[in-house]
């Protein structure tokens, strides 16, 4: 058949519906949209993608879910700190090794967050067992009607050093835990019989600053595809022209083809919208067809534009996407069809106006965050993912920084639907270790980085919330110029993959390091801390805009602060820091310092807060760990010598601590007072006030204690028993209103806030009677039976009157009656030592969360039974869908 021919017989076959209009493009009938009819037939969140509508499109490519029916055996050390030995004669990754007594789990999986806290284990890695050798086996049957296809898996992320063994045959391996990494099995299938998958990782050496987690702890897929197909993550978007009337998408297609031969296909990219529950809606452009020629076994890639009528941009309020869907035809038959979410909208990092979203300043209202889940480990959950973003989303944050590792997909793909801005970032080193013995990334640096690097580009490109690319945070390298030259060479890889956005880097002690040069190697300068003391103070960032070669360079704080405090401590007990939100460690500077630095230098793009929510490990102040020292490597002699002594002290009393105090949000999902700071200043059109501290403190009757009032108002008049303690206005560059002379009496406290003379919001804390009930709050009331839905239940002790108690420290004990289970409980106590799955533990400040799951095939109702001694039980029903 000639090939005009075919492209004829493909235009009919793809366009079926669709009409040419004047312009030139393809206008749509509304019945286009028919065969998405099936609402569950591709998920975008990274945890199943599983195509099983129209038969076409079931023989060309199927993404299963491959997170079920895995054996685990943990070798080397043991949770309790004995080793086990790893078989040797057969060893596991042999097919015919005896696996009947592994235990059996459904991944993700993190085995680290399993074990008990032990005392003796180090506090920066969250005192949890997950050092250790840990082997997972799956078998499965591959159909002999798959004959001919290529197989592969998919891994999100392997915590750490995978190696891949398929029928007893090294497939894959992949050092760096976060990367994600496809393993072909083509070679080593057996088609209509059994196979074996076998992979070994090891964290016993791992150097890490915080909890990394321990296993298989991200989604894994199952792919089928044709010989000839869409290589992973072989769809590029970017938009070139964006106007009201225009959004033309340039989509750079990569496909391989494994037949012997070569051979001379056909594709065509289709733009269909997407809605929140990632279901293709309208088509809205269809490319014409194009021809590719293809040799043996080889990979070709070239782009395409297609122009979208009105597209509806991307952005902080309207979360709009749209879906590009790549067909690959050999004449009229489909070899592939692959989807890829992208977004309409333009970004921009300026010298003199901070960042741009489509043409308008937006600042960066940014958090860090490490990638645990708090009780849950580092086992990825999309439901435990949203809740975290639902909460610093109500706080205001409108960016997240993924410190200091690439993130699980599902994040961005949330971010996307949320509407955040993400920098996602690669590494916490190149190749000068933080770690004492060397086993951090830098062992990696050499032989992996272009490859890591590429891959989370690869993967994360079409995200429209993505904005920028971080090669790392503060690399040692940064304070010698003789290797300035890594972070160009970075830059440029980055670029390699990606030229739409920009390439930077968190670089510390900026006082030095935001004029040395090092900051010439990336796009925009991230500075961590530039707002601290030590580190530069509240004129910095002028100094930075103002220095001679700086003219087109833009700047923004990519970690500031680190407050550290415990959720409910005023006055605290050892090993918790005060919620007063007066602590910073030696490097940081309190939230106020940096509000004054962004609010004289508005051309700085905005913050990143060192941290959205508190994290397992790196417990500072309490937090001995050597790296400490080797991240501020850029330190004087004789401030390294105070901080060596410091952690010396502190090692000395064996500090209980075994996760972070940084957090606005404690560990459990709770907020500290601080989110409130942050709230006032990032939401300031909604009304708030927030009064600190509680107001239940017997042993303070006559004391000086002192209260802070948080709101987005300017003014506010405080209330103690109904006598006014005066009304204050902030100043300029005053972010809290404070009272530092109140005497305590027990009673009420309120607070009437104005904005512009106005009244704003009230507030008040109340002195509290005794504990008396249990209250339980879900944070929804039905849960599905997939297996991987959660619910997370507060559990709050109330007095009499329903008040709650902010000091309670009651024990409570938690069942569950009905086909459900209660995956952890926490309560946000960064010394608490009982493990997470304990379904009893002490409320912390009067509170606690219990995170509850569905049994397979549940159905009816769950209860959650909570009960402790004296106390009034508390219950909540929760609904099962199937
Ligand atoms: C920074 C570092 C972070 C974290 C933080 C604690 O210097 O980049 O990873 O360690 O200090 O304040």
């Amino acid at each position: 058949m000639g090939k005009n021919i075919f492209l004829a017989l493909l235009l009919l076959c793809i366009a079926a519906g669709a009409s040419l209009a004047d312009s030139g493009h393809l206008s749509l009938k509304s019945d286009t949209t028919k065969h998405f009819s099936h609402p569950d037939r591709i998920r975008y969140d990274g945890s199943c993608r599983t195509i099983e509508d129209t038969c076409h499109a079931r023989s060309v490519r199927v993404e299963e879910n491959f997170d079920g029916g895995w054996l685990f055996a943990r070798y080397g050390l043991q949770p309790d700190g004995t080793e086990k030995t790893e078989p040797k004669d057969v060893a596991p990754q042999i097919v015919a090794f005896n696996d009947l007594h592994w235990r059996k789990l459904n991944l993700p999986h993190d085995w680290g967050v399993e074990g008990s806290f032990r005392t003796d284990l180090d506090g920066y890695t969250g005192k949890l067992p997950w050092r250790g050798i840990g082997w997972y086996r799956k078998h499965f049957k591959m159909a002999s009607a798959e004959k001919g296809k290529q197989i592969y898996v998919d891994f999100d992320g392997a915590m750490a050093n995978a190696e891949v063994w398929l029928n007893g045959h090294k497939t894959g391996e992949r050092p760096y835990g976060y990367s994600s990494f496809r393993v072909d099995l083509t070679p080593y299938i057996l088609f209509g019989k059994e196979n074996v998958i076998a992979v070994r990782l090891n964290t016993e050496k791992l150097g890490s600053r915080w909890y990394p987690g321990a296993g298989i702890y991200r989604h894994v897929r199952l792919v089928k595809t044709n010989a000839v197909h869409v290589v992973q993550w072989g769809a590029f978007v970017t938009t070139p022209e964006i106007s009201s009337e225009n959004g033309r998408a340039k989509i750079e297609v990569k496909i391989d083809n494994h037949l012997p031969k070569a051979v001379e296909i056909n594709y065509a990219v289709e733009i269909y919208e997407l809605d929140s529950n990632d279901r293709p809606g309208r088509k809205v452009a269809t490319g014409s067809p194009q021809s590719m020629k293809l040799d043996a076994n080889g990979i070709h890639a070239e782009s395409v534009q297609i122009d979208v009528p009105h597209p509806l941009l991307w952005n902080l309020e309207q979360s709009h996407r749209y879906l590009a869907r790549i067909r690959v035809f050999d004449g009229n038959q489909l070899l592939d069809e692959y989807d890829t979410p992208f977004g309409f909208r333009t970004i921009e990092f300026t010298h003199s106006n901070g960042f741009l979203l489509n043409g308008k300043r937006v600042q960066l209202q940014g958090t860090c965050n490490h990638h645990d889940l708090g009780a849950l480990g580092t086992a990825v959950n999309i439901h435990a993912l949203e809740r975290q973003l639902r909460i610093l989303k109500a706080m205001g944050c409108n960016a997240l920084r993924t410190s200091h590792n690439p993130p699980a997909p599902e994040l961005l793909t949330l971010a996307d639907k949320m509407g955040f801005l993400v920098m996602d970032e690669a590494f916490d080193c190149f190749l000068q270790s933080k770690d004492k013995g060397g086993n951090d990334y830098a062992r990696l640096f050499e032989q992996w980085h272009e490859k890591d690097l590429a891959a989370m580009i690869m993967r994360d490109r079409n995200h429209p919330s993505v904005i920028m690319w971080s090669m790392g945070n503060e690399i040692p390298e940064q304070h010698v110029p003789a290797k300035f030259y890594l972070f160009n060479q970075l830059r440029n890889i980055i670029h390699k993959y990606d030229t739409t956005r920009a390439a930077t880097c968190g670089i510390s002690l900026p006082k030095e390091t935001a004029f040395s040069g090092v900051e010439l190697n990336v796009d925009v300068h991230g500075m961590n801390y530039a707002s601290g003391k030590a580190y530069g103070g509240a004129d910095l960032y002028g100094r930075f805009l103002n220095f001679k070669g700086h003219e087109q360079l833009a700047g923004y704080g990519s970690e500031t602060s680190s407050t550290m405090s415990s959720r409910g401590e005023y006055f605290p007990a050892s090993f918790q820091m005060s919620s007063y939100d007066l602590s910073e460690p030696g490097w940081g500077s309190l939230p106020d310092a940096e509000f004054e630095a962004l609010d004289k230098y508005p051309a700085i793009c905005g913050e990143f807060v060192w941290t959205g929510f508190d994290y397992l490990g790196e417990p500072t102040p309490f937090n001995s760990d050597a790296s400490v020292l080797l991240n501020h490597s850029g330190m004087s002699k004789e401030e390294l010598e105070k901080e060596k002594q410091k952690l010396t002290e502190i090692e000395k009393n064996r500090p209980p601590s075994r996760s972070s105090y940084f957090g606005m949000v404690d560990l459990a999902g709770f907020p500290k007072d601080r989110y409130y700071l942050y709230q006032a200043r990032w939401r300031p059109d909604f009304s708030m006030v927030h009064i600190l501290p509680h107001w239940n403190f017997p042993d303070r009757i006559g004391r000086i204690t002192p209260v802070f009032i948080y709101t987005s108002g300017d003014e506010a008049e405080l209330f103690l028993n109904g006598k006014s303690l005066g009304r204050k206005k902030k100043q300029p560059f005053e972010y809290r209103l404070k009272w530092n002379d109140v005497k305590y009496e027990p009673g009420e406290l309120k607070a009437v806030a104005y904005k512009k003379g106005k009244e704003w919001a009230t507030s008040a804390v109340k002195t509290t009677g005794p504990a008396a009930t249990l209250q339980l709050t879900a944070d929804k009331s039905e849960i599905q039976s997939d297996g991987t839905d959660l619910v997370f239940v507060t559990i709050a002790i109330t007095d009499k009157d329903g008040n709650k108690v902010p000091t309670a420290n009651q024990e409570i004990s938690c069942r569950i009656m009905g086909d459900g289970e209660i995956v952890a409980t926490d309560n946000g106590d960064s010394t608490c030592l009982i493990s997470f799955s304990s379904p009893c533990r002490p409320v912390f400040n009067g509170l606690m969360l219990v995170i509850i799951r569905t049994k397979a095939h549940a159905a009816g109702k769950i209860k959650l039974v909570a009960e402790s001694p004296g106390l009034e039980k508390g219950e909540n029903v929760i609904k099962v869908i199937r």
